[in-house]
């Protein structure tokens, strides 16, 4: 088994009318609930790492961690670098092995996105790594920077942007947003975008950050065994499914996996009040991913036997 590039797996994607779910860990039980899942529906998926999440479990761990895991477990999977800040901060996860990364110079303008990019691309193309980049602003928070606003992107910018800087695949904001509280009103994404970009960048994978479906039944039960989560929102599954099936090839899902295991852990522990083996209440949270990961193929993503 090996770490992968998303080439091949974009292009079934696309063609096929469906997307590859990229999940967010940063800890051996989330990243094994992943795996098995994945397993568990030969579905290609990513796996991925924001600077924090890399900080906190050590970014040459992290690494033999995720190739580890995918040889035992028997599954390809690409490792790939969640809203990399900086140049450097990409450069250190492509030398240390990531087979994807993503430069977010999303909250630049547009030409200091365009040189930064197109420097990271230089970089990782001639060491077979592959680049994501963003365009737009989602609204939320999304790790040291928050927008409370949406800037949707501009289809016209998409195409300059993506000629100019030879991106692999571009994550572009239509409504979606990180974390737990996406809408407060009723939920909306602009299609019309979605659309527009695809007709001008036919066969170009497009990416959807925010897009946690913030699971209800995790929200209640993280709330009836001692939480206080109010107010949570996510992006209703169909209006996903509809992504997933146009030019949509990566899926980005955090928020649901955090949720799930917060609420197999907090319900393993009130129910097992004399146990304290970290094995069985992580072991609970670890399948509540495996879980979610294999409900997010069947009716988000629509991924399932992806892999030959
Ligand atoms: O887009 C943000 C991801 O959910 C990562 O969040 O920086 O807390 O790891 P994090
Ligand atoms: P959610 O917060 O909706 O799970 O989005 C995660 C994400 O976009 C990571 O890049
Ligand atoms: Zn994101």
């Amino acid at each position: 088994m090996a770490l992968i590039t998303t080439k091949e797996m974009f292009k079934k994607a696309y063609e096929g009318g469906y997307a590859i779910g990229a999940f967010n860990i940063s800890d051996l039980e989330q990243l094994q609930g992943v795996l098995e899942g994945a397993k568990a529906k030969n579905s290609y998926v990513m796996i991925q790492a924001s600077k924090s999440a890399i900080q906190y479990a050590g970014p040459h761990t992290l690494v033999e961690m995720v190739k580890a895991a995918s040889d035992e477990i028997g599954v390809d999977v690409a490792l790939h670098l969640d809203h990399g800040p900086n140049f450097e901060t990409v450069k250190s996860c492509i030398d240390a092995g990531f087979t994807s990364v993503m430069i977010d110079g999303s909250h630049f303008d547009f030409e200091e996105n365009v040189r930064v990019t197109k420097e990271v691309v230089d970089y990782a193309h001639e060491r077979g790594v592959v680049v994501e980049a963003e365009l737009g602003v989602l609204a939320g928070v999304e790790d040291e920077v928050s927008s409370d606003v949406h800037k949707y992107t501009d289809p016209d910018e998409a195409v300059e942007f993506v000629e100019r800087t030879g991106v692999d695949s571009l994550a572009i904001a239509i409504g979606t947003s990180h974390g737990a509280f996406k809408f407060k009103g009723e939920a909306e994404l602009k299609f019309d975008i979605l659309e527009e970009i695809q007709n001008r960048l036919p066969g170009f994978p497009i990416v959807l950050h925010g897009a946690s479906a913030v699971d209800q039944e995790s929200v209640a039960t993280c709330n009836e065994f001692g939480g206080n989560i109010a107010g949570a929102k996510g992006v209703p599954v169909d209006m996903l499914r509809k992504a997933s099936s146009m030019a949509v090839c990566k899926i980005n899902m955090d928020t649901d996996l955090r949720l799930a295991m917060t609420a197999a852990i907090r319900k393993y522990l009130a129910e097992n009040p004399s146990q304290f083996d970290p094995r069985k209440y992580l072991g609970a949270g670890k399948d509540a991913i495996q879980a979610v990961v294999e409900s997010k193929i069947d009716n988000v993503l629509g991924s399932e036997n992806s892999i030959n």
